[in-house]
Formats: structure tokens, C-alpha cells, sequence
């Protein structure tokens, strides 16, 4: 099964991709994480990156391409894929037609994850990650059991992304409106789109989308 996880900036996708691996062992390939990963070790890709990404802007959609035929590339044709982050534009959204044509596979369902704006800022500002295992946390809606120590690996260093201000959450969230949103009625033209609601509790939306996926 390949699905795509589609919303703004602090939807959630990123959350319900790690459940998605946890409880079905698919595999996550999020652009945004690849990026961040080539920012850090300083790859040409990074250097080219970075820049664009602290002002929330989109990386050019070659870059993003080559990163998911790579990540497909390597895959077991028994996993399934979830795409967290891309398809973000139209050309993208053309471009991963060929890529599962070419990695033979198939597009099952695309998952918007439907949120109130205003209330992603607070989220995307209140998000932290562990720094040595990447388990997502949130100040008020979903913090360590534990303060100060990762539920998932124990540590107890945490972090928090350069991008996460609201200054550029403002840039992100436009450049959503204005390239990714067009890309979901072609999807819808196919019948392949449910809407979740993402402003229900983590929880609550895992389980719908454990209901779409069956
Ligand atoms: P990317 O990393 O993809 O960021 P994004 O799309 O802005 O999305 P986020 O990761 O901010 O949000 P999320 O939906 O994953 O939410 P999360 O689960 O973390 O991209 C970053 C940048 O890279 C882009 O701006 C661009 O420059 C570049 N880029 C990446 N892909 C690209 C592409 N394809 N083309 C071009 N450029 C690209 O949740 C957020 C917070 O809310 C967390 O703290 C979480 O704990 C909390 N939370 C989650 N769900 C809930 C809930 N239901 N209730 C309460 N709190 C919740
Ligand atoms: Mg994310």
C-alpha cells in the first residue's frame, strides 16, 4: 500500500507517519526529513537547501524528486511507501506518477489531513524532537511522560527546527495555499482522497485513518 499524507504545515503528518511504521511497518519518506538530514551533514544538496527552508520557501522540485526515486529505489517492493510532504506541487505531483510507474507501484489513498490554521501556529511553535532518536513531541498536547526525558530512547537532549518560528510558519503556510493545496482535486478526480480531521486528538486521528486504510 502507497498512500500520501497531505496538510499544512503542523497537520500532523509527520506524527501519524511514525504510527503508520510503528503499527504497519510501512515506511516513511518525508522530503522535509531527508533535507534537514542534508543541511546537517553539509551534502551539496543541503548547502543548496538550507537557506530556502529557513525562509519556508519550496526547494526546487528536482531536488525533492531525486531524493524520493533514491529512497524508492532502496525499498523492498513489500513495504509500503507513505509520503509525508510530497507531492508539493504540481509538477511533483507528476513527477511521482512516473516514480511509481517506474518503481512499480501504485497510489492507493491520498489523506488530507484538514486543520485550522490559526491553531497550526501554536502547534508548530510548541514542537520539539528528541535529539538522538527524532520521536516528536509537543509542549502542551503531547509532552514526555517524563519531563525532559525522550519516551521513546530515554535521552535526554532535545531539539527544536530553525523554521519553527512564526515569521516563516506564516511563509510555509502560504506557500501550501498556493502550490500544494491545487495539486488535490487531480487526486480527487480519481477517487482516491478522504478527508480527516486534523484537529481531533492524535489519537482520534490515527484511528481514522487505521479505518480508510482497513
Ligand atoms: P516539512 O518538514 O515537510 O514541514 P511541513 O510540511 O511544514 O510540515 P511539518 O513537518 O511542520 O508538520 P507535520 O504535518 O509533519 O506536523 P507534525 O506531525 O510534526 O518541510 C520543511 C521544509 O522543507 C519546507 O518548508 C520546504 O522548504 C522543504 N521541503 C520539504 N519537502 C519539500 C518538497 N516536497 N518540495 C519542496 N520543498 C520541500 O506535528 C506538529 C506538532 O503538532 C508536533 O509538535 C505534534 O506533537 C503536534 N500534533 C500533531 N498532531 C496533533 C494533534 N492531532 N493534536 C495536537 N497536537 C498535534
Ligand atoms: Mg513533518
Amino acid at each position: 500500500m502507497n498512500i500520501i499524507l497531505l496538510g499544512p504545515p503542523g497537520a500532523g503528518k509527520g506524527t501519524q507517519s511514525s504510527r503508520l511504521v510503528e503499527h504497519r511497518g510501512m515506511k516513511q519518506l518525508s522530503t522535509g526529513d531527508m533535507l534537514r538530514a542534508a543541511v546537517k551533514a553539509g551534502t551539496p544538496v543541503g548547502l543548496k537547501a538550507k537557506s530556502v527552508m529557513d525562509a519556508g520557501e519550496l526547494v526546487s522540485d528536482e531536488i525533492v524528486s531525486e531524493l524520493i526515486d533514491a529512497e524508492l529505489a532502496a525499498m523492498g517492493p513489500d513495504t509500503g511507501a507513505i509520503f509525508d510532504g510530497y507531492p508539493r506541487t504540481e509538477v511533483q505531483a507528476q513527477i511521482l506518477d512516473e516514480l511509481l510507474a517506474k518503481h512499480d507501484r501504485s497510489l492507493d489513498h491520498v489523506i488530507e489531513l484538514a486543520v485550522d490554521e490559526d491553531a497550526l501556529v501554536e502547534r508548530i511553535t510548541g514542537r520539539f524532537s528528541c535529539a538522538n532518536c527524532g520521536t516528536l513531541y509537543h509542549d502542551t498536547a503531547n509532552p514526555p511522560v517524563q519531563e525532559g526525558v525522550c519516551d521513546n530512547c530515554g535521552s535526554t537532549e532535545f531539539k527544536r527546527r530553525p523554521d519553527d518560528n512564526e515569521e516563516t510558519v506564516r511563509t510555509r503556510m502560504q506557500e501550501y495555499r498556493a502550490k500544494t493545496a491545487p495539486i488535490l482535486p487531480g487526486y480527487e478526480a480519481r477517487g482516491i482522497v478522504t478527508r480527516v480531521d486534523g484537529m481531533a486528538s492524535i489519537d482520534e486521528v490515527t484511528a481514522s485513518i487505521d479505518a480508510i486504510l482497513g
